[in-house]
């Protein structure tokens, strides 16, 4: 049996900032391989919708609005799958920021301190002249907190980041860390997953195609305008006739990031017999629309509908909430913060004390289906579910036996077993813990 706190085997969870329009840059290195990803069996996916963080950057509110529908809209052309994986809106689930609260009280400022996004809006007030802090939001500040509480809420094992991102991910693990030798193992550990062979896209300009340094094009821009932009990307002087170097040609990089190897190899041949690069331009134009087109044709489609796109975030908002409600109720309680008529006398200093509160842990078999157990303040054994198809059922059993006590054991006799030797007695003991609670 798995004795980790870890609710599956492999579980990767990703946000996505609501800021600006999803480009080629976003599509290739993040959007295309995450829906991929989330079609293999057997690994189970959060994506979602990150506009807690969106507001530390922009505080416009349509904008932060439509750039949430924008970026939900591609991502769902894209392919993603809302049936397959849980795909939210941050906003949606508060207990992501009341988790934060309670990792925002075991995070040393210092680590924060370190963080690269603050530092380097310290350092730049300082080359300035400027107060070391100027212009630097709390919210800045506290950006890895808040993406810790997104991460460590659905007990996430890979999050597939950028390596930009790598810091906060060991961030998150440090304050997991800190967490659970406090109050017992309740949080997993989390750790990136880099993807060594996705491209980083040139821009228009050469440089990596980045919001910043506006040489972007734009996903879904209609067909027309996809032509004019690549019209405009940066080339050398040679005329048709003339060799061309595919090291270092923008234009090269984005066709390979689309096209077959076959492809690829029959541009290079034509690179190399001198293509003339209007003709190139022709070519990757015609390329990525080809790949584009029926996405773009979906993302009109939902775009033109976004009451259908806030009925799929409702939708998944259940379903991470089925996980994230009963697992804050868990943590409230080893924290401390308990129905008071639980209370025990003042007891004996010893350790066992502290973190001693019956849990409910849920696990997932070999066999794929869900499970849960129920452990005493002693972590004796007390009760083992039988398998659930999803996480979902067994977290909405949870929630039963915690609202009803032992009074749902009957009702639930054909769910959970209670283990050999323990009495109803000791059983309902424990769940009276959570029935107070
Ligand atoms: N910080 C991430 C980015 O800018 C977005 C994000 C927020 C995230 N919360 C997360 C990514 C949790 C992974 C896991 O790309």
């Amino acid at each position: 049996m798995n004795n980790s706190p870890s609710a599956s085997p492999q579980c990767f969870l990703t946000g996505i900032t609501t800021t600006g329009t999803p480009h080629l840059g976003n599509f290739v290195g993040s959007i295309r391989p995450s829906v991929a990803a989330s079609r293999l069996p057997g690994v189970q996916s959060f994506y979602f919708l990150a506009d807690y963080h969106a507001l530390i950057k922009c505080g416009e509110p349509a904008r932060i609005q439509r750039s949430t529908l924008e970026i939900a809209a591609s991502w769902l052309a894209a392919g993603l799958d809302p049936e397959r994986v849980t795909f939210y809106r941050q906003s949606d689930i508060p207990e992501i920021t009341e988790l934060t609260w309670l990792l925002t009280c075991v995070t040393g400022k210092g680590m924060l301190n370190r963080a690269h996004a603050y530092k380097a809006s310290v350092d730049k007030n300082e080359t300035a002249g400027n107060d070391p802090d100027a212009d630097v939001t709390a919210g800045l500040f506290m950006y890895p907190v808040l993406m810790g509480a997104d991460i460590l809420m659905f007990k996430a094992h890979k999050v597939p980041v950028g390596r930009d991102q790598i810091q906060h991910i060991e961030m998150a693990r440090d304050i997991a860390q800190r967490f659970n030798h406090l109050y017992g193992d309740h949080l997993v550990l989390p750790e990136a997953a880099i993807e060594e062979s996705v491209a980083l896209l040139p821009g228009l300009d050469g440089r990596k195609m980045s919001k910043s340094y506006d040489n972007t094009i734009p996903l879904f821009i209609a067909r027309d305008q996809l032509r004019k932009l690549i019209a405009g990307i940066v080339t050398d002087s040679r005329a048709p006739g003339e060799a061309k170097d595919t090291e270092g040609s923008a234009l090269f990089q984005i066709y390979q990031a689309f096209a077959k190897e076959s492809e690829t190899a029959a541009l290079r041949q034509a690179y190399a017999d001198g293509i003339g690069w209007g003709d190139a331009k022709q070519m990757l134009f015609e390329r990525i629309d080809q790949e584009v087109a029926p996405m773009r044709e979906r993302y009109q489609t939902l775009i033109g509908h976004p009451q259908e796109i806030e009925r799929l975030l409702q939708a998944g908002a259940d379903k991470a909430r089925a996980v994230a409600t009963p697992f804050m109720g868990e943590l409230r309680r080893a924290v401390g913060l308990r129905n008071l008529s639980t209370a025990q006398a003042p007891a004996s200093k010893s350790k066992a004390a502290k973190s001693a509160a019956p849990a409910f842990k849920q696990y997932r078999e070999k066999d794929g289906q869900f499970y849960f157990k129920l452990l005493d303040a002693g972590a004796r054994l007390l009760l083992r579910s039988q398998g659930f198809d999803s996480p979902k059922e067994a977290a909405s059993t949870i929630a039963l036996l915690q609202k009803e006590g032992s009074g749902a054991l009957v009702t639930l006799q054909d769910k959970v077993q209670i283990s050999p030797g323990i009495s109803a007695a000791d059983v309902a003991g424990s769940l009276a813990f959570f029935t107070a609670a």
